[in-house]
C-alpha cells in the first residue's frame, strides 16, 4: 500500500468533476514560504506558545482589515474568534450550543459533510426547502410551527452544492425570524469572497450586533485547506462563550502558529493578490463550463452561479444520478449525485459539478465524458426526456 498524505487523491487517468477540493497547483507556496521565513527570522518565539483563547490579536487585526475590503463594511477584531476551519468551528458550536436530541435545521440540499458533524452530536436534522434564491422562508416558517431548532445551518452565498445566493429581503426576514423564534443562524460564508459575477449581498458577518447570528469563514478556499484555519464572527456575548469553553481553556487559542504566518501573507498584500488571481481563474473556468453545458447538455437545467465552486444540474426526472455515477467510472470520470446532499434521500436527478478544480481543457474532457455517459445510458443527451 502506498503511504497516503492527502484526503482525496484522484487517480491520474480520472477526471473527477464532482470533487470540491481546490487544485494544489493554485496553492501559493511562494507566498507562504516567504511569510514563514520572515516569521522564523524574527527572534520572538511567542507564536510557538499556547495562544490567547480568542486567537492572536495581531492576526485578528490583519484579518479584520482584509475582510473590510472584501466584505465592504467595517469589521472589528473584537468580534472575530480564530478557528481551525469551518468544520471544527461547527463541531465546537454544536458542543456549546446544543444537547443530544435537539433539533437543528439544514437546507435541502446542503454541504453533505455538515450533517455528519451534527449527527456526531446526536442532533435531530430537519431539512428546509430551497429555490433559486436560496432558503425558502415559507418552508422555514412552516417548520418553525412544529419544531424548536437550536440553530439553522445555512450557506447563504454561492451555495454548496446549488450555487445559489440568498436574496437581500430573505436575509432580512431570516434575521427577524431567528430573533422571534430564538434560534441561531450559523451562516457558512466560505465562498463570500469568491464572486465572479453579480456582487452578493453583504454577508451575515456584518450583523454581529445581533446575538442570533454567527458567521463562519475559512482560509480553505482562498488560501489552502491544509492550513486548517478559519474564523467565527459573532456578537461579543457569543465570543465570550467560545473563549470560556474547556477546549480553549486547555489548549489555548486555535492555530497560533499557522495564524502568525498567515498574518504575514495578509499584511504583505499577498492574500489580496492571490484572491484576485483565484477570482480571475475560477471566473473563466465557470464561463468555460457554462458554454460547454450549453453546447453539449441542452437538456439539463441550472441557475448560473455567480461565484463559488459549483454547478448544480437538474437532469430529466427519470435519470438516477447514483446509477449515472456507477457508469461514469468506466468512462474514467466522476460526479457527485444529488442524494449525497439530501437529508431525505431526495434529489435523485441532480448532480454537482465543480468548475474550480480543473483547468479548462480538463473541464472540456470531463463534460464530453459526461455527455457520452448520458447518451450511453439514456439515449441521445438532447433527447433524454
Ligand atoms: C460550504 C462549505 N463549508 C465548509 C467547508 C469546509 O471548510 P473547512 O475546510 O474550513 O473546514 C466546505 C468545503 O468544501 C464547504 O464547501
Amino acid at each position: 500500500m502506498p503511504i497516503q498524505t492527502i484526503q482525496n487523491p484522484i487517480p491520474a487517468d480520472i477526471i473527477d468533476l464532482g470533487l470540491g477540493d481546490p487544485n494544489p497547483s493554485l496553492f501559493p507556496l511562494d507566498m507562504l514560504r516567504r511569510a514563514a521565513n520572515e516569521r522564523f527570522a524574527q527572534n520572538d518565539p511567542s507564536f510557538l506558545q499556547y495562544g490567547i483563547e480568542q486567537g492572536d490579536g495581531y492576526f485578528r487585526l490583519a484579518l479584520a482589515r482584509f475582510l473590510e475590503t472584501g466584505y465592504g463594511s467595517p469589521m472589528q477584531p473584537e468580534t472575530i474568534f480564530v478557528t481551525a476551519g469551518i468544520s471544527s468551528a461547527l463541531d465546537l458550536l454544536c458542543t456549546l450550543f446544543t444537547q443530544a436530541g435537539d433539533t437543528v435545521f439544514v437546507e435541502e440540499a446542503t454541504y453533505f459533510i455538515a450533517p455528519k458533524i451534527f449527527a456526531d452530536h446526536h442532533l435531530n436534522i430537519v431539512p428546509i426547502a430551497m429555490d433559486e434564491n436560496g432558503l425558502v422562508i415559507e418552508s422555514l416558517q412552516e417548520k418553525l410551527e412544529t419544531f424548536k431548532p437550536k440553530f439553522l445551518y445555512t450557506i447563504p452565498v454561492h451555495h454548496n452544492p446549488t450555487g445559489t445566493t440568498l436574496s437581500g429581503p430573505r436575509r432580512a426576514r431570516l434575521i427577524e425570524l431567528a430573533q422571534q423564534y430564538d434560534f441561531l443562524v450559523l451562516a457558512d460564508e466560505v465562498y463570500q469572497l469568491l464572486s465572479y459575477g453579480n456582487r452578493p449581498p453583504k454577508p451575515f458577518a456584518t450583523h454581529t450586533d445581533v446575538q442570533n447570528i454567527i458567521s463562519l469563514g475559512s482560509f480553505s478556499k482562498i488560501l489552502a485547506p491544509g492550513l486548517r484555519l478559519g474564523w467565527i464572527q459573532a456578537h461579543p456575548n457569543k465570543i465570550q462563550r467560545l473563549i470560556a469553553s474547556g477546549l480553549l481553556d486547555s489548549g489555548g487559542g486555535m492555530n497560533p502558529f499557522t495564524s502568525s504566518i498567515v498574518r504575514g501573507v495578509i499584511e504583505s498584500g499577498d492574500l489580496d493578490q492571490h484572491v484576485n488571481k483565484l477570482i480571475e481563474t475560477y471566473g473563466s473556468r465557470l464561463k468555460k463550463m457554462e458554454s460547454l453545458l450549453q453546447e453539449h447538455l441542452t437538456n439539463v437545467t441550472y441557475t448560473t452561479p455567480q461565484g463559488g465552486y459549483f454547478f448544480w444540474l437538474r437532469l430529466p426526472e427519470h435519470v438516477d444520478a447514483v446509477e449515472l455515477r456507477q457508469k461514469a467510472k468506466s468512462l474514467k470520470f466522476d460526479i457527485r449525485p444529488g442524494t449525497l446532499f439530501s437529508c431525505e434521500n431526495g434529489l435523485q436527478n441532480y448532480i454537482r459539478l465543480c468548475f474550480a478544480h480543473y483547468d479548462e481543457g480538463q473541464i472540456e474532457q470531463g463534460i464530453l465524458r459526461l455527455k457520452e455517459c448520458l447518451e450511453n445510458t439514456y439515449g441521445h443527451s438532447n433527447m433524454m426526456i
